[in-house]
């Protein structure tokens, strides 16, 4: 007799191929306006609109957000958004002075964060894996890169996300981790990463457009 699990499993992998390719059959790449929206015209941020950012907007982020790759599916990240004037003053102190203003007048702050302990949530999130647990938790070294790393991504992944939906990202690392960890993640295996401020940016508050490096000088072909 055939393992229900394991004929359950089965089915759900046939499910996703199939989907998958029936998806690929009918996709498109994205237009110029999409590219423009993402990458090509969107900006960092310096200044904001007086335009709120609501709680749906947020989630719908999230709901795209979440969906990046990490290594076996791990997801460490965490993000706390800053969306009180009580969290905002709770912030204040941790903000390097050059960008003291641009967080304060920011409608959101997203404390991009990451879980040391990630590997709690793998049991959920890598389930044809039972124990893969243990090459973290035996590890703290492990977790700590694999947890910077993925979160780092899931960062980025939160960055287009949030412009996929219309908002624009004023990201920043010139605040003091250990005092943003100290305020909001106390007593958790939360660690701060980088700020990514939203909102509907400004555009009299936008800089010149700095260069970026050429294929040449990115990229190799070996
Ligand atoms: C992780 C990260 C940290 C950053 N830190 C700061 C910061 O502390 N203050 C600031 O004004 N800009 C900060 N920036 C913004 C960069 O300077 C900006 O993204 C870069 O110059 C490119 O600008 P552009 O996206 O408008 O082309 C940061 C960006 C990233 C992604």
């Amino acid at each position: 007799m055939k393992d229900e699990n394991a004929t359950s499993h089965e089915e759900e992998v046939k499910r996703a191929q199939d989907r998958f390719e029936q998806f690929k059959q009918s996709a498109s790449v994205l237009g110029e306006d999409a590219r423009k929206l993402l990458f090509t015209e969107a900006r960092s941020q310096n200044g904001w609109l007086d335009r709120p950012v609501t709680e749906e907007v947020l989630k719908e982020i999230y709901a795209l957000a979440k969906m990046g790759a990490t290594s076996m599916n791990g997801s460490p990240a965490h993000f706390a958004f800053i969306n009180s004037e009580e969290g905002k003053e709770r912030l204040r102190p941790t903000i390097l002075p050059f960008n003291l203003e641009k967080v304060m007048t920011a409608p959101v702050v997203a404390v991009i964060a990451y879980d040391e302990e990630f590997y709690q949530n793998l049991e959920k999130l890598f389930p044809h894996s039972p124990g893969a647990d243990s090459l973290f938790k035996n590890d703290q070294d492990l977790a700590q890169i694999t947890a910077f790393r993925n979160g780092t991504l899931q960062g980025a992944y939160f960055m287009l996300a949030a412009r996929a939906v219309g908002l624009d990202c004023g990201p920043m690392s010139g605040f003091d981790n250990t005092a943003v960890d100290k305020e909001f993640f106390s007593g958790t295996s939360l660690k701060s990463n980088f700020l990514c401020c939203l909102g509907y940016g400004d555009p009299k508050k936008i800089f010149g457009r700095f260069p970026r490096l050429e294929f040449n000088e990115a990229c190799t072909l070996i």
